[in-house]
């Protein structure tokens, strides 16, 4: 059983409004280091941008951003937030931009919506040809081992017989009052699909909460709700 799982159509404007603090904090707050680390230009894509939080949030650190959605409900809200930016509307898993393109490709909050594996390896395949051969892709998403329980921006119901890839989890959005169906991958998902992206992970990070932050945590202390994915073209790819 597979429920239509977003509906932008009736959330988008709501989604839009959504910002940075709580459990989302933790999604980004890693992410200038990281970005500091391991990028080596600022031709930047953001696949699945949404309303352009996450574009904003690159442009402020100095990077060029070009954001991409399916939904032009989410692009409609992006562009009236950022009327300069560069916001473009995919139709497919296919990309329209040439071959290493970009030094970054970052995706947040997305592959959990991603609804079969074979379109995740479509849609990441597509991301490594889009990546020059010194580009970094980085992947924030949910942690799909993580089961029922309560979180400072969500509150996650699993099925009654469990978590098992592919499947769907309820999540609602505290903030927003918003209920979306996720999808489940697993960490050995995305090894999967990474590898057969001609993708490699150079970093697994799961960002921790430390208690000095001005929010009121449920396991964030303990546990991570995110896994972040940093990546490079295997030297050997062709794609
Ligand atoms: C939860 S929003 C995240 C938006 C933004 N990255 C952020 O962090 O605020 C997920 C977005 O991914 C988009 N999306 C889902 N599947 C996609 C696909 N196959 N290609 C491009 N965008 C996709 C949705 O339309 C939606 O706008």
């Amino acid at each position: 059983m597979s429920k239509k799982s977003h509906d932008y159509g009736r959330f988008a404007s709501n989604y839009s409004e959504l910002g940075l603090e709580n459990t989302y904090y933790l999604a980004f707050r890693d992410i200038p280091s990281l970005l500091e680390t391991y990028t080596q230009g600022l031709v930047t894509l953001d696949h699945g941008c949404g309303a352009g939080r996450s574009s904003r949030f690159l442009q402020s650190l100095g990077y060029t951003v070009t954001g991409a959605d399916m939904s032009l409900d989410m692009l409609q809200q992006a562009r009236s937030r950022d009327p300069d930016g560069r916001y473009e509307q995919l139709h497919s898993s296919s990309l329209p931009f040439d071959d290493a393109t970009f030094d970054l490709v970052f995706q947040s909050c997305v592959a959990e919506e991603i609804p079969g594996i074979a379109l995740m390896n479509e849609i990441f395949s597509e991301i490594s040809r889009v990546l020059k051969r010194s580009g970094v892709v980085v992947v924030v998403t949910r942690d799909g081992a993580i089961g029922s329980g309560e979180w400072s921006s969500f509150v996650i119901t699993e099925p009654e017989d469990g978590l098992r890839s592919g499947g769907q989890v309820k999540l609602f959005i505290r903030e927003k009052n918003i209920t979306l169906l996720d999808y489940v991958w697993f960490h050995s998902d995305f090894e999967s699909v990474f590898d057969k992206s001609g993708l490699k992970i150079l970093e697994r990070h799961q960002p921790i909460a430390t208690g000095e932050e001005p929010y009121h945590w449920y396991q964030e202390l303990d546990k991570s709700f995110w896994n972040i994915y940093v990546l490079r073209k295997v030297a050997d790819s062709t794609m």
